[in-house]
């Protein structure tokens, strides 16, 4: 089964269900993107392992989320069960041989792999905006943040970097909404309250240092198979917005920092996007016009992306469009809108005179599939029905002790295992403060000796620095402009030093890509 520049995914059948052939997936079109259709227990994570094992073992590295935690045993060798066996010899798969595969856990909570983390920098406002459900309003004021941020250097890297800004934000809004553009109060006050409930979900994990480095999900081992980047998902899919503007952060940093290679002999990196209903679910549309745009243009970087979900529909049209390697399993027909998505997923086919495929879909068994790959000069091949490979690795989750062994011996252990907290945006804004205190203290003091000078004293204070809350200087003082003067000198001031640090500390111009991650 093992041929040249493919990978093997199982054997059609002919209408009489005798053996027709093996059907493959070529490695040079492995970057035209893939869908894994199919209605629940269907077989779609099989595929997915199987397809995973595949371009392991063809030293392509792979990242994928374990939604259920049943891919963790990719990990492991698989086992001789009865089901397996049959499936193999049904398939005409001889040897079927076992293997375990260099497998790297990872977990934006840090329980079940090393941790995942990106900046808020990093993620950019329109990413942000989507993970918070923003308003179009807060939307407005999240732009001027990271414009503020970028064009200032103040790192954003935490939520209390973000928060920080915020509050500098608000307390600055008319002095800032001259030189950025309006800032409402009520907005920055409604993107504290959602920062704080996302923290409350965990988010706060996610947002930090060190961030993930590209390069360690594109590893491949000392004899030349590819790691398996395992993302543990179960418990965060408990927040999905957490989870898809995760993997579009993920997919974004691949795509800004990818050189181009064009259509390599076999892809740097295949990226499995399960349960992708959630992605697009209610998007705006201009999110889904960016990931459309992502995706077409990731391919000449290398990387194949397979969106791994229940219907087809859940895919808008244009995204469709793009992907060329097909398996789509078993659906059921019942509600209209059921039976207008096998009707899509039966015409996306390129139709095979031997049966009906939308009959057909109704009726695949489990772990069977019609699929379709991109063949010749890159075109799909006739559809062709075909029960999938039963896989090499253990299909079921490995145990807690096994998952344990595999971190422990991870080539990226200790890399991500601690939280660093560089000076950023907080501890900017806080020295920034203190130093305006300091300011203002020393300034009260002259005061007060000219002022017993000449009479009653009244402090004066630097609004937006933590003082506003005190009385206004009354009256006839010459305090305005003085103020006004210490207030631009320690913006400019601190923007500039900021600059800089950014400047060697992260090394690079703040260019914003096409779904607003930093471009290097
Ligand atoms: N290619 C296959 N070979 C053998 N058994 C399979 C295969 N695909 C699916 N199965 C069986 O079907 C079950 C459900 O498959 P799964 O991939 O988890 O479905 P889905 O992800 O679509 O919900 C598996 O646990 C396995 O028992
Ligand atoms: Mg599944």
């Amino acid at each position: 089964m093992l041929q040249e520049g493919k990978l093997y995914i199982g054997t059609s059948r002919k209408p009489d269900d005798s053996i027709n052939k093996g059907e493959y997936l070529e490695l040079k079109f492995g970057n035209r993107h893939g869908l894994i259709t199919g209605a629940t227990g269907t077989g779609k994570t099989v595929t997915l392992q199987i397809l995973a094992e595949g371009f392991s073992n063809a030293g392509v590295p792979v990242f994928c989320a374990d939604v259920k935690g049943d891919l963790s045993g990719i990990g492991a060798m698989g086992e001789p069960k009865d089901f397996l066996l049959k499936r193999a010899e049904q398939i005409g798969l001889s040897p079927y041989d076992f293997q375990e595969f260099p497998v790297i856990f990872w977990d934006l909570y840090g329980e079940k792999g090393h941790r995942v983390r990106t900046t808020i920098s990093e993620m950019g406002p329109l990413l942000l905006s989507r993970l918070m459900n923003a308003s179009d309003a807060q939307e407005g004021v999240l732009n001027i943040a990271f414009k503020i941020a970028d064009e200032g250097g103040l790192p954003l890297l935490d939520l209390k970097d973000l928060q920080a800004l915020l509050n500098y934000m608000g307390e600055n809004a008319g002095e800032l909404s001259n030189q950025f553009g309006f800032i409402s109060k009520s907005s920055v006050g409604s993107i504290q309250r959602e920062l704080l409930i996302l923290e409350q979900q965990g988010a706060e994990h996610f947002f930090g240092e060190p961030a993930l480095k590209i390069t360690d999900i594109m590893r491949t081992t000392n004899d030349g198979r590819g790691a398996i980047s395992v993302l543990a998902a179960d418990k965060l899919m408990m927040n999905p917005r957490l989870y898809t503007t995760f993997l579009l952060w993920l997919l974004s940093e691949l795509f800004e920092e990818l050189p181009e290679v064009g259509d390599p002999d076999k892809p740097k990196l295949v990226f499995f996007f399960d349960e992708a209903h959630l992605l697009f679910n209610d998007a705006p549309k201009v999110l889904v016009e960016r990931v459309e745009q992502v995706v077409r243009l990731i391919r000449s970087k290398g990387v194949g992306v397979y969106f791994v979900t229940q219907n087809p529909l859940d895919v808008p049209e244009t995204v469709l469009a793009q992907l060329g390697n097909r398996v789509q399993h078993a659906l059921r027909a019942y509600s209209p809108r059921e039976q207008k998505a096998v009707k899509t997923a039966a015409d996306t086919f390129r139709p095979n005179p031997d049966f009906n495929c939308a009959e057909v879909i109704t009726n695949l068994g489990t772990g069977e599939a019609l699929i379709s790959t991109l063949e010749g000069k890159g075109s799909p091949s006739i559809v062709e029905r075909t029960l999938i490979r039963p896989p090499a690795s253990r299909l079921g989750p490995l145990t807690e002790a096994e998952r344990q062994k595999v971190i422990d011996v991870s080539p990226v252990r200790g890399l991500y295992d601690e939280n660093f907290d560089r000076e950023s945006a907080y501890e900017l804004l806080a020295k920034r403060a203190a130093k305006a205190a300091e300011q203002a203290e020393a300034a009260r003091q002259a005061e007060e000796q000219s002022a017993e000078e000449t009479s009653g004293g009244g402090r004066w204070t630097l609004p937006g620095f933590g003082d506003d809350e005190q009385k206004e200087p009354s009256g006839k003082q010459a305090r305005p402009r003085s103020s006004g003067y210490q207030r631009e000198t320690i913006v400019e001031a601190a923007m500039k030093s900021v600059a800089r640090t950014v400047a060697t500390q992260v090394g690079r111009a703040l260019v914003r890509g096409i779904l607003g991650s930093l471009k290097r």
